[in-house]
């Protein structure tokens, strides 16, 4: 993706109420960042924050938090963010310091259009990678939901591999998602530009039981054991 820089970013976040500019003192809190006990939803690579902010609109019993690697994309995108949104937070931080900064405090993750890196040694660059699937693990809580559209028909495919080798299932598939009949949620802007060139846009739902959940299952299993 080519980057434009703007001048003034760094003014730009700063004055901005959705931008959390020390996040990892957050670490474990988040829900009194929000101060309510509504699930959290991030998402990963947000842009500009198009999809971000529509869900945040519609749902306002969500609390979302948009995670981006770059100041200069976030500073062309927070200008147009309508005030007063309560349940939207922002972060400028790359996501491989997301365990960092979150403790099982979240219930889902959205990977809308990220990066492809093609080059097979760039693929641990890929937020669906491993390497980013453990970093995951720590930030989930009851549930691990990841919600993914791409254009990348290889990258796609590499992410359900990734996903269902490191425990995933693979809930709902969709191979050209606008074309579900009950296809109604926000979209993203390079959604928006791939749909318009006719290109179909993939689709999954991946899920897994969070690590806390199989702690406790382990932790019940000698005792499960003993009844048999
Ligand atoms: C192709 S754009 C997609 C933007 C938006 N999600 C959309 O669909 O319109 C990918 C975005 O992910 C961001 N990104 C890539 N790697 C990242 C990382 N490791 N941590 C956080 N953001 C990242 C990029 O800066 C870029 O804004």
């Amino acid at each position: 993706m080519r980057l434009r820089n703007v001048k003034n970013k760094k003014e730009i976040l700063e004055s901005c109420p959705y931008v959390i500019m020390n996040p990892i003192s957050y670490f474990g809190k988040w829900q009194d960042v929000f101060q309510n006990e509504n699930p959290i939803y991030i998402e990963i690579g947000m842009g500009k924050g198009k999809f971000l902010v529509e869900n945040a609109i519609s749902n306002p019993n969500i609390n979302f938090i948009g995670i981006e690697k770059y100041d200069s994309v976030l500073a062309r995108g927070i200008p147009k963010i309508p005030e007063g949104i309560s349940n939207l937070k922002i972060i400028r931080m790359d996501a491989l310091e997301i365990d960092q900064v979150f403790s099982h405090e979240i219930s889902r993750i959205y990977l809308n259009f990220s990066d492809p890196w093609p080059k097979v040694r760039h693929h641990s660059r890929r937020l669906s990678s491993t390497i980013f699937l453990k970093k995951y693990d720590c930030i989930f809580k009851d549930c691990c939901e990841i919600y993914m559209r791409t254009d990348n028909q290889d990258f796609y495919i590499y992410s359900l591999e990734s996903f269902t080798k490191y425990g995933y299932f693979l809930d709902e598939i969709s191979f050209d998602l606008h074309a579900c009949f009950d296809f109604s949620s926000p979209t993203t802007e390079y959604e928006d530009k791939f749909s318009a060139q006719g290109m179909p846009i993939y689709f999954v739902i991946a899920k897994k039981k969070s690590v806390q959940n199989s702690k406790d299952e382990e932790n019940n299993l000698p005792f499960t054991k003993s009844l048999v």
